[in-house]
């Protein structure tokens, strides 16, 4: 066994963190009028399928009722709700049209320039129409699949709503993706269309999709194996926003504004069986080749909805929701469209980035649009803090009534702050701990009901079983640190890993192959990749990974495919990368590298930035490596295996400082120390 298998937070600071013991119980006031009650948790306990068909019914509109709620047969393949039919893009619009909320606003969208737009339900509804029909004129249908590259516009929104509307399954890739990682999602997708823009503005200036899509289509002439233009894409839709010149492929590019904007504004959504799928969506697993996780319609839904209703206790008709999450990610999915949609919430989109033109940007919206439920990252909440609470303290930020985090673990001390500056400290912080797997939101508090602890994601849902089991699959009890397990199907779960379902049931299942004991719907058990630990009171602290998967900015990232990007450099023999703990971002990517022999002298001094850039070109600019140390050798068992454990302590050890120009002597030192010093681990 790998050392990769411990949980990455060391003991010590387990230990201080369950010792933090401030609570925040909810206010009287709040719990009145708080959406979930104290008796929801009996109620799922007492029949927990009930419960969720329950939800279902309440939440959605379906076309054809369902009859049956689970089938679990073809474990570990779910089916939910699976006699019964919906067309999602329905039940997020149409509905809440016909129900007389058309005039009510679904998107305050904000331009990182200071240009707005307001969408209300009904207009949403209307650009959806017409992007439906625009795609369906292009071929899309029922089980094709969509391409979205998309900024923090609507349209990212109308599109994945045009998609959902024609039974069509969109793959969103991130904005900040390299041309590589999209093409490598394009094919393995085989998307027909890709929706993109001419460009979306961050930092003060407008940054190009199009070219990005453009090569990411004509292939790599450099790849080891020139793969050639990308077979299976028939159109481009470029939504005009950057306004900033793009090549044109006659045939293949169209305009959108020219495709969706001439197009009708009738359409009649079709209904779906809750099974169809509606997404998928690329995550980082522990090989180089991300995993397209796929999910489906009625589940997904319906948890989506549930939870966005009761963790954030929305009132839709009061409340103005904001979520800063960009829709390249789960998040974006979940409670930016699919869940605060769904429930006819009103919510801010902002496009660019939380510092331009000014620091306190974010502020500045919650304060105009008088956000009430607002839901960030801790790592955000960290790079706040540390410029200062007097740029929070020059806005009105009164309209906070709720606030929530994601991504990562918070730290107490951020959790404190978050509380007192941004929620005058009174807001109850709902700390989520959830995966792009899962679908929706799995361990949280309930505001108006949990008495909060800082630093602990809780309790399960209601409707929610797991379970913290030890390497053998056995339930540990309370105060030990173990593997977070789900232990019976819930209705977001995924369906299976795009074109590939023995690595679905390899990485997922493999592990608690019998479940635990008691389980009702029995068969094996979900695998989340999550350290965690119970304390007394049974609350959930989560330990970080237990993989090869690091987290930066609560953002998953691979250690293996950074590292393959690394040697396909060729300059590079060797390298191995660790997640290192940093205090802003959670973890960073810090990578060891060994350089071939003819290379080593000439590009000593200028390896790590050339590595830096070739990796934010390869994968893009999130996995850009913080620290490059070029070695002569890498530490490793006597099997072969490198010690990665030993190299985090070194990318984390006050000695090395934060300098990447380190002699490799120095690091060679200091692994050796370490080597000297560490257990031998084979
Ligand atoms: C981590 C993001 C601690 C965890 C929704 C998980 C968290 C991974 C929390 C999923 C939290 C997410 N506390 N850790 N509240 N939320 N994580 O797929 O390691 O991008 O496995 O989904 O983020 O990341 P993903």
């Amino acid at each position: 066994m790998t050392d990769s298998t411990t949980p990455a937070a060391d003991s010590t600071s387990i230990e201080s963190l369950l010792h933090e013991n401030r609570h925040f119980p909810p206010s009287p006031e709040f719990a009145a009028n708080a959406i979930a009650k104290p008796g929801i948790y009996d109620t799922a306990a007492a029949d927990r399928l009930g419960f969720w068909a329950n939800r279902s019914r309440e939440l959605l509109t379906w076309r054809t009722p369902f009859a049956e709620t689970l089938d679990w047969s073809g474990a570990p393949v779910a089916r939910w709700f699976a006699d019964g039919t919906l067309n999602v893009a329905e039940n997020c619009l149409d509905r809440h049209v016909a129900a007389g909320n058309g005039d009510r606003v679904a998107i305050h969208w904000e331009g990182e320039p200071g240009d707005t737009r307001t969408l209300s339900y009904a207009e949403l509804t209307t650009e959806v129409k017409k992007a439906a029909n625009a795609l369906a004129a292009l071929g899309v249908g029922k089980g094709d699949r969509v391409a979205i590259y998309l900024p923090m516009i609507p349209e990212a929104a109308i599109a994945m709503l045009a998609c959902a509307r024609l039974g069509a399954i969109h793959s969103v890739v991130f904005g900040g993706f390299s041309a590589e990682s999209l093409r490598a999602r394009i094919d393995d997708a085989q998307a027909k269309l890709v929706i993109t823009a001419d460009g979306g503005w961050r930092k003060g200036k407008v940054f190009p999709l199009k070219p990005t899509v453009d090569s990411a289509l004509a292939g790599f002439e450099n790849a080891a194996e020139y793969d050639g233009p990308a077979e299976t894409v028939e159109h481009v839709l470029v939504v005009q926003r950057g306004e900033n010149e793009v090549a044109w492929h006659e045939g293949r590019d169209l305009w959108w504004h020219e495709a969706v904007g001439g197009a009708s504004e009738e359409h009649e959504p079709e209904a779906f069986e809750a099974e169809t799928p509606l997404f998928i969506l690329y995550t980082s697993g522990t090989t180089g080749k991300p995993k397209g996780i796929l999910h489906t319609s009625g589940g997904y839904l319906t948890q989506a909805a549930f939870t966005h209703r009761n963790v954030f206790d929305l009132h839709p008709e009061t409340d103005v929701y904001w979520c800063t999450a960009d829709i390249g990610w789960i998040t974006g999915h979940s409670y930016v469209v699919y869940g605060p949609l769904a429930n006819g919430a009103t919510q801010v989109m902002y496009e660019g980035t939380p510092d331009t033109p000014h620091p306190g940007r974010w502020w500045e919206l919650i304060q105009k649009y008088g956000v009430s439920i607002f839901y960030t990252a801790p790592t955000a909440i960290r790079s706040f803090m540390k410029a200062g609470r007097e740029i929070p303290q020059g806005f009105d930020l009164s309209s906070i009534r709720v606030l929530g985090t994601v991504g990562e673990p918070i730290n107490p001390e951020a959790w404190i702050w978050y509380h007192d500056v941004i929620g005058g400290g009174t807001a109850p912080i709902v700390d989520t701990w959830w995966q792009t797997e899962t679908g929706a939101i799995m361990v949280s508090p309930l505001p108006g009901i949990t008495d909060l602890k800082p630093g602990s994601a809780q309790k399960a849902l209601p409707g929610i079983s797991l379970a913290v089991l030890a390497e053998d699959g056995e339930p540990l009890a309370r105060g030990a640190g173990g593997l977070l397990s789900i232990t019976e199907p819930w209705p977001s779960m995924l369906r299976g890993i795009w074109g590939d379902m023995d690595r679905y049931v390899e990485t997922y299942w493999s592990k608690f192959p019998n479940g635990v004991p008691g389980s009702q719907a029995g068969g094996p058990a979900y695998f989340a990749g999550d350290g965690a630990r119970t304390d007394e009171d049974g609350d959930l602290w989560l330990l970080g990974r237990v993989d090869d998967v690091m987290n930066v900015s609560g953002h998953r990232l691979s250690t293996a495919e950074i590292e393959s990007a690394l040697v396909a450099h060729p300059s590079v023999a060797e390298a191995a990368v660790v997640g290192a703990s940093d205090e802003t971002t959670g973890q960073a990517v810090v990578a060891f590298v060994i350089l071939k022999s003819r290379f080593a002298d000439e590009m000593a001094v200028d390896a790590p930035d050339l590595l830096r850039a070739h990796v934010g070109q390869q994968i893009g600019a999130i996995a850009r490596p913080r620290d490059v140390f070029i070695v002569a050798e890498l530490p490793k068992t006597r099997s072969g295996k490198i010690m990665r454990r030993l190299l985090r302590d070194v990318a984390e050890g006050r000695d090395i400082g934060d300098t990447t120009t380190l002699a490799d002597t120095t690091v060679m030192d200091i692994i050796a120390d370490k080597m000297k010093a560490a257990p031998a681990e084979d």
